[in-house]
C-alpha cells in the first residue's frame, strides 16, 4: 500500500510520542519527534547562556549547530553535532524553557525546513504542535490528540519518577497548563487543531486503543 504522511498534534504530555512511535513501528514508517528539535536548541541555549527571549541569538546558535534525529535499534536518538542529547533534552529545566524558544519565527522557519526534509518521501509519522496546520499541510492523516490536564500531569509525574527526576504533581499541572497557554497563544503557528484533523481524546483510554483508532484511520487512506 502507498506510504502516506501522518501528522499528530496536541498539547503537552497528551501521549503523542508514545502513540506515534508505535504507529510508525507497525507501519514501517519513520517517526519524527519535532518537539525534540526545539528541546535540543533550548538545551544548547541554556548551555551557552543564551537568553530564550533573544530571537537573533537563538537563530545564530541554531545556524551553528546540527540537530539530528537518528533511529538506533528502534529508539529515536537526538544528536547535537556528535553528542547524544536524547536524555539531556528531557530535564525539567529544558521543559520549562522550550516554549519560549519555540515562539520565535526565525527559529521556527529553520526547524520547519528540517522537518519537511524528513517528511519529503512520505512514510512518516510526525508529532508536534503545528504539523497538520503548517509543517505537513498535505498529510493524508491528521490527528489532534487531547487529554485532561489532570491525566497528562499524572502521566508526566510517573515518567519523571521513572527517570529519577524530582516531581511534584501540582507543579506539573501548572507547568503543563502554562506551556499549553504559551504554545496556543503565540503568534507564529500556534498549537491548534487543523480543520481537517480528527480529534482524539486519550483520557482514560489505553495506549493500545488509541493506536488501533489511528491505524484504522490510516487504513482508510492507504
Ligand atoms: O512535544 P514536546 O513536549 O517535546 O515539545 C516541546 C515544546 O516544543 C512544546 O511545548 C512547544 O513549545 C514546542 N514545539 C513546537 N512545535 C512543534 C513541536 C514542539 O512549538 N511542532
Amino acid at each position: 500500500s502507498k506510504k502516506i504522511s501522518i501528522a499528530i498534534d496536541g498539547p503537552a504530555a497528551a501521549g503523542k510520542s508514545t502513540v506515534a512511535k508505535i504507529v510508525a513501528k507497525q507501519l514501517g514508517y519513520i517517526y519524527i519527534d519535532t518537539g525534540a528539535m526545539y528541546r535540543a536548541l533550548t538545551l544548547k541555549a541554556i548551555q551557552n547562556d543564551v537568553d530564550v527571549n533573544n530571537e537573533k541569538e537563538l537563530s545564530l546558535l541554531l545556524s551553528k549547530m546540527t540537530i539530528k534525529l537518528v533511529p538506533e535499534n528502534g529508539v529515536q536518538k537526538v544528536y547535537i553535532d556528535q553528542t547524544d542529547v536524547s536524555e539531556a533534552i528531557r530535564t525539567p529545566e529544558v521543559t520549562r524553557n522550550v516554549s519560549f524558544v519555540a515562539k520565535h519565527s526565525l527559529v521556527r522557519e529553520k526547524m520547519v525546513d528540517l522537518q519537511r526534509e524528513y517528511g519529503v518521501d512520505g512514510g512518516v509519522v510526525m508529532d508536534g504542535r503545528d504539523i497538520g496546520t503548517h509543517v505537513l499541510v498535505n498529510a493524508e492523516v491528521k490527528i489532534f490528540m487531547i487529554a485532561s490536564v489532570d491525566e497528562r500531569a499524572q502521566r508526566r509525574h510517573i515518567e519523571n519518577l521513572k527517570n529519577g527526576f524530582e516531581s511534584n504533581l501540582d507543579v506539573l499541572k501548572e507547568e503543563i497548563a502554562t506551556r499549553d497557554k504559551i504554545d496556543s497563544e503565540r503568534e507564529v503557528s500556534p498549537l491548534k487543531k487543523a480543520d481537517d484533523a480528527v480529534s482524539l481524546d486519550s483520557t482514560s483510554k489505553s495506549i493500545n486503543d488509541v493506536v488501533e483508532e489511528i491505524l484504522s484511520i490510516v487504513k482508510e487512506k492507504t
